[in-house]
């Protein structure tokens, strides 16, 4: 089967030198990676900028903003069987990029964002994919509640949740424990493991799903 897999933070400029990001690794989306080719997939992996060198026989897209990512996906889903949005895509963007770097002129400086596309919210409808769609939840409250909701809002066959206010776990861990939850409302937890033991048991979990 070919998967799509998106990994990594996206990168949302506010003037030349500075921006906006998150703390995603790209290390649960690069071991889902590796993990699927393993299996005997094809991968086309698409990244936000990381320091992670990507799978040798992955077809590897590298993206910076979260409108490049969408049209990176956009562009390239058609091909896939399995579609897994695991990027920490930022929310917002700066509305207007200062052409030069902004000085430090006043005491207070106030950003104007407006969001950004919905990608995983996008696959369903703009995209029309009608393949395996797994989504991901970084959650900090209520995990289980927000993540059956994304799952039914997105169209997802299945949701992998983590909790994000754990120090010890998560962004930028070599570790992760997560729960899958099904559509059909069964639930798989995976307790804490490796990233890249996390990302096998995960295939092993789609494939054992379609
Ligand atoms: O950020 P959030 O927890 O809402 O992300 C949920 C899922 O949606 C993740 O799978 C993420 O990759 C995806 N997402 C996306 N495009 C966005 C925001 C989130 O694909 N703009």
């Amino acid at each position: 089967m070919h998967f799509l897999i998106t990994a990594g933070p996206t990168r949302e400029p506010i003037d030349p030198v500075r921006y906006i990001s998150n703390h995603s690794s790209g290390k649960m989306g690069y071991a889902l990676a590796e993990a699927a080719l393993a299996a005997g997939h094809e991968v086309t992996l698409i990244s936000g900028p990381v320091s992670l060198t990507p799978p040798e026989k992955a077809t590897f897209l590298s993206v910076e903003t979260a409108q490049e990512m969408f049209d990176a996906v956009a562009s390239q889903i058609a091909k896939a069987e399995v579609a897994i949005f695991c990027a920490a895509v930022a929310d917002y963007r700066v509305a207007e990029q200062a052409d030069e770097k902004i000085k430090k002129s006043s005491d207070t400086l106030t950003l104007d964002l407006v969001k950004n596309p919905d990608i995983l919210g996008s696959a369903r409808g703009a995209f029309g994919f009608n393949g395996f769609l797994v989504g991901f939840a970084a959650e900090t409250t209520d995990v289980e509640k927000h993540a059956i909701g994304k799952l039914e809002k997105k169209g997802c066959d299945l949701l992998v949740a983590n909790d994000v206010s754990r120090s010890d776990i998560g962004f930028d861990h070599q570790e992760n424990e997560v729960i899958a939850f099904h559509r059909d409302g069964r639930k798989t937890p995976l307790p804490r493991a490796l990233k890249s033991e996390i990302g096998r048991e995960l295939i092993r979990l789609i494939e054992a799903s379609i």
